[in-house]
């Protein structure tokens, strides 16, 4: 049972109010020439694209240079863009990629003529990515008070600040078990998470240091799969624990990040609550984090 519910994956947006989007109807040729002949604003780095890979007609991640001077912490977001026309567009975005990746990597929707991702889901290797130069955020270890457990509760792109702290060592050292959840409306938008999960076991040294420490809990709401339902619901009924082999949640031992719709994030802060954890912050470290920024 564990084994098989080793995965994982990236983060979410609707563009107008989340992160990491992406979107629709893309004006390839026309764009390409906007953006040779655009001039790249001062003060934000423009990075090379080198991979592309759309899962869904709604998902893409991508991958482009990392800056040499760019630090960040695992789990934190960033702000993208492109030149549309004369001018930059951003949105946030969850760095997908851990904090010593020599590359940075992205995973996003693609919203029907998203001002950003009706553009960025026609990227190609060797084109330009704007990146901000600050990244931020509040789903980072440093925000979270020592504990046993850490889940990670994410629905659609919602996934990728999880992406970049499944893939980082210091989430192992600081956790003996670390659960990721991730429910998408059906199973072809979790590929994401499944190839995150046999990344980490094919991987060099990842395998040794995630051991079996790692657990992928996919679920679906609507089509068939071996795990069905929302994820409020199957904490509240208790089957995510059940399946897991885990006791309920415990403030005691047991930590959370959420990433997802607004919605989803209300319902699972409600619950993370009921069960007694408290929320924390980068300046007051707590049971529980969620990222606000990806929210209207
Ligand atoms: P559902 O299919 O029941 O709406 P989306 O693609 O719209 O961002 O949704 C991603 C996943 O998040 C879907 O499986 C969706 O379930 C689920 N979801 C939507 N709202 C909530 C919520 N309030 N709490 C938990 N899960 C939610």
């Amino acid at each position: 049972m564990r084994d098989q519910m080793v995965y994982f994956a990236f983060a979410k947006n609707d563009e107008t109010k989340r992160p990491i989007g992406m979107n629709a109807p893309a004006k390839t040729e026309e764009f390409a020439v906007a953006q040779v002949q655009a001039k790249i604003p001062d003060g934000v780095y423009a990075e090379t694209v080198l991979a592309v890979e759309h899962y869904t007609d709604r998902l893409f991640r991508f991958r482009m240079t990392r800056p040499a001077g760019f630090r960040f912490r695992s789990g934190e977001f960033a702000m993208i863009g492109l030149m549309v026309g004369d001018k930059p567009v951003y949105r946030a975005y969850s760095i997908a990629s851990p904090a010593w990746d020599e590359e940075l990597e992205f995973f996003s929707i693609k919203v029907p003529d998203g001002p950003l991702t009706s553009h960025l889901q026609a990227i190609k290797p060797g084109d330009r990515v704007l990146m901000r130069k600050k990244p931020t955020g509040t789903l980072v270890l440093d925000a979270l008070t020592p504990g046993k457990r850490l889940y990670m509760f994410s629905t659609g792109t919602g996934i990728a600040p999880f992406a970049s702290l499944i893939r980082d060592p210091e989430t192992y050292e600081k956790f003996d078990e670390v659960i990721l959840t991730h429910t998408c409306r059906d199973v072809a938008e979790l590929k994401y998470g499944f190839d995150l999960v046999h990344e980490i076991n094919n991987h060099e040294f990842l395998h040794e240091i995630v051991g079996d420490k790692l657990k992928h809990y996919p679920t679906v709401t609507r089509e068939d799969f071996q795990y069905r339902g929302r994820i409020t619901d199957l904490i509240e009924s208790a089957k995510l624990f059940t399946d897991l082999g885990v006791p309920a949640l415990d403030p005691a031992v047991d930590r959370g990040m959420i990433c997802g719709s607004t919605a989803m994030l209300k319902d699972t802060k409600d619950l993370l609550e009921k069960a007694g954890l408290v929320e924390g912050s980068n300046n007051k470290p707590g049971e529980f984090v969620i990222e606000r920024a990806f929210v209207g």
